[in-house]
């Protein structure tokens, strides 16, 4: 059964969407079954894995307010073992229709217990908000990754965040837990870079994942080429962070499948 782990802060720009797109990359090479779940009207994880959001009719919308069955619509990636559960534009109006249905926290839950069986992990791309989406991604979650960017205020918002998954443990979801906090976009040459380290690792200690994510030129270009840095370009560093926190995710859950890659490379 699919661990499911939602990549979420609120804040903007942190890494979220770059982080499901590249983590789950990383994870289906070492041949473990994904699927994403753009759970962003944004559509950034769609369209960075290559398709064309416009073409995109039916979307995670109509399985949270339509009940459309999601593995009518769940589109192949690229990379085997890889699939997403598309976002469209009209994500926009779900929050406000679902306000009105039944049960309205547990939509993307629903929506998940339908196809998890069929992948080891989801990944669910949230949106730069705290809204009825992102308490949906929460409550349908095992755990959380939250990217922290490495930069000026990067522990500012933190609190609210924490404070919603408190919320969330006590009403909605029990068994949620903090999977890993990501320090992301970490600069060699700034001392702010490992100012930023330091707090976040004194303020969280063991939550804060050990893999850190540099801050790659390849890592923003690879999803105007519609695909995770590891086909754009492998050897990047980018592209090699990603492995490596896949690597201690996979570690960290105890997920002894030895892949058929790593067993002719020892
Ligand atoms: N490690 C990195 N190195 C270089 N650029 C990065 C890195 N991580 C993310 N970026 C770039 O920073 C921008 C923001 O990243 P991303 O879209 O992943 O953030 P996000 O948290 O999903 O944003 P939003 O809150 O809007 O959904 C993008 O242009 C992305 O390509
Ligand atoms: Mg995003």
């Amino acid at each position: 059964m699919g661990k499911t782990i939602a990549i979420a802060n609120q804040k903007g720009g942190v890494g979220k969407t770059t982080t499901a797109i590249n983590l789950a990359a990383s994870l289906a090479v070492l041949e473990f079954k994904i699927l994403i779940v753009d759970a962003d009207p944004q559509a950034n994880s769609t369209s960075g894995l290559g398709f064309d959001v416009r073409n995109i009719k039916t979307s995670i919308y109509e399985c949270l307010v339509d009940e459309v069955k999601p593995e009518d619509i769940i589109l192949n990636s690229e990379i085997d073992g890889l699939d997403i559960l598309p976002a469209s534009i009209d994500l926009v109006g779900a929050e406000i229709e679902m306000l009105n249905l039944p049960d309205r926290e547990y939509k993307l839950k629903r929506v998940l217990e339908m196809v998890k069986h069929n992948y080891d992990f989801v990944l669910v791309d949230c949106s730069p908000s705290l809204g009825l989406l992102t308490v949906n991604a929460l409550t349908g979650a095992d755990s959380v990754i939250i990217p922290v960017q490495c930069e000026y205020f990067a522990l500012e918002g933190l609190g609210k965040l924490l404070n919603t998954i408190k919320i969330i443990q006590n009403r909605l979801n029990p068994d949620l837990e903090v999977e890993g906090f990501l320090l992301t976009m970490y600069d060699t040459r700034l001392r702010l870079s490992n100012q930023v380290v330091d707090e976040v690792r004194k303020h969280f200690q063991e939550m804060v994942f050990e893999t850190i994510i540099q801050r790659n030129i390849k890592l923003s270009e690879a999803p105007s080429f519609g695909k995770p840095a590891l086909l754009y370009d492998a050897n990047s560093r980018g592209a090699v962070n990603y492995l490596n926190l896949a690597r201690e995710i996979l570690q960290k859950n105890e997920k002894t499948k030895i892949p058929e890659a790593e067993k002719i490379i020892q």
